[in-house]
């Protein structure tokens, strides 16, 4: 489609008590390509090129929270699953929204093949919506994300995090491993990588731990081997031992892989400047009060 490559088309878009500046160009219908500001209803995701025709709808719009299932509460955040085929309108302005902050992703009316997660604040007014990723109902390729965004507004606070953690558990719940869609975004990969590293650094550093290895790793954590080796080699921890497995001498701590390439042993180490630079992040974590997904409350069966 020649369409999605044009150049962004709208200056301002308000929702909520937010003005955004999109970043790329959305398929929205002609007659909003060239309005001042575009206003969207914070919670049935209609847009509007008209403050006047946008305020008669506010007062009549009833919805309160996304059109789904709350399958998950904290005192921070609720999820809500939404059903493409079930919710075809608001699935698709979520679409056209979303596509304001993505270059490549293509899916904007053929919402039915999708689950879409949606994660919301609440406050007195409603369930205000954060972020969402979408989800293949049958991945043939075993992706458990297919597209997945923090609204700007909410960005670098942490909530990307939570999207990908929630991801995992669903995964977990399905006995599966996952893996992101590909291709990832300059920013999708920096956050996965961001997630991948602090939870598999967390893994090896569990107490008691002494052994580890690549495929054990990967079903605790419901991450594809691939994704955990792709981690481990970013951060420098495998080395190659042409020596017994569990020779010492390559670093601090030694953990042995199962993962065998020729005759040689991949050797997962766990580097003092691994260990530091999680130990800062921890403490940086604990200032703000980091917020983490709790598997107890999420309430929610793979759909059949
Ligand atoms: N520059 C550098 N690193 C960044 C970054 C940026 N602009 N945005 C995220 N990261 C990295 C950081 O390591 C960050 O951790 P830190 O803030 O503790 O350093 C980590 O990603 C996670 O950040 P977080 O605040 O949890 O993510 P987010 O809420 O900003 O959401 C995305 C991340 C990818 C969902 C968000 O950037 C987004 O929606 N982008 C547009 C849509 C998109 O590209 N989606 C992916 C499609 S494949
Ligand atoms: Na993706």
């Amino acid at each position: 489609q020649a369409e999605i490559s044009r150049v962004r088309n709208l200056d301002k878009v308000q929702m909520g008590k937010f003005e955004i500046e999109p970043w790329y160009f959305s398929p929205y219908p002609q007659e909003f390509q060239d309005v001042d500001m575009m206003f969207i209803c914070d919670f049935c995701l209609s847009y509007f090129g008209d403050v006047k025709q946008f305020e008669r709808h506010r007062s009549k719009c009833t919805l309160l929270h996304p059109p789904g299932n709350e399958i998950y509460r904290d005192d921070y955040l609720s999820f809500f699953e939404i059903d493409g085929r079930r919710q075809r309108t608001w699935c698709r302005n979520l679409c056209l929204l979303s596509k304001l902050f993505l270059d490549h992703k293509t899916l904007y009316y053929d919402v039915d093949p999708f689950l879409f997660y949606c994660m919301c604040t609440r406050d007195a007014s409603g369930c205000h919506l954060v972020g969402y990723f979408s989800k293949e109902k049958e991945s043939a390729d075993g992706y458990n994300v297919a597209c997945i965004l923090t609204l700007p507004q909410y960005q670098r606070k942490g909530f990307g995090k939570l999207l990908i953690a929630f991801s995992y558990e669903l995964s977990k719940r399905e006995g599966k491993l996952g893996s992101p869609e590909k291709p990832l975004s300059d920013l999708g990969l920096l956050g996965y990588r961001a997630y991948w590293q602090e939870v598999i650094v967390d893994m090896l550093m569990e107490e008691g731990r002494t052994e580890a290895n690549i495929e054990e790793l990967g079903s605790i954590a419901a991450m594809t081997t691939n994704d955990v080796l792709h981690t481990l080699q970013n951060l420098n921890m495998v080395k190659i031992s042409v020596n017994h497995p569990t020779g010492s001498g390559l670093g601090n701590s030694l953990l042995s892989s199962n993962a065998r390439e020729q005759k040689n042993q991949h050797v997962i180490v766990l580097t003092d400047a691994v260990i530091a630079q999680r130990e800062k992040q921890k403490e940086k974590d604990k200032k703000v009060g980091k917020h983490v997904i709790d598997p107890d409350k999420l309430i929610w069966k793979p759909p059949v």
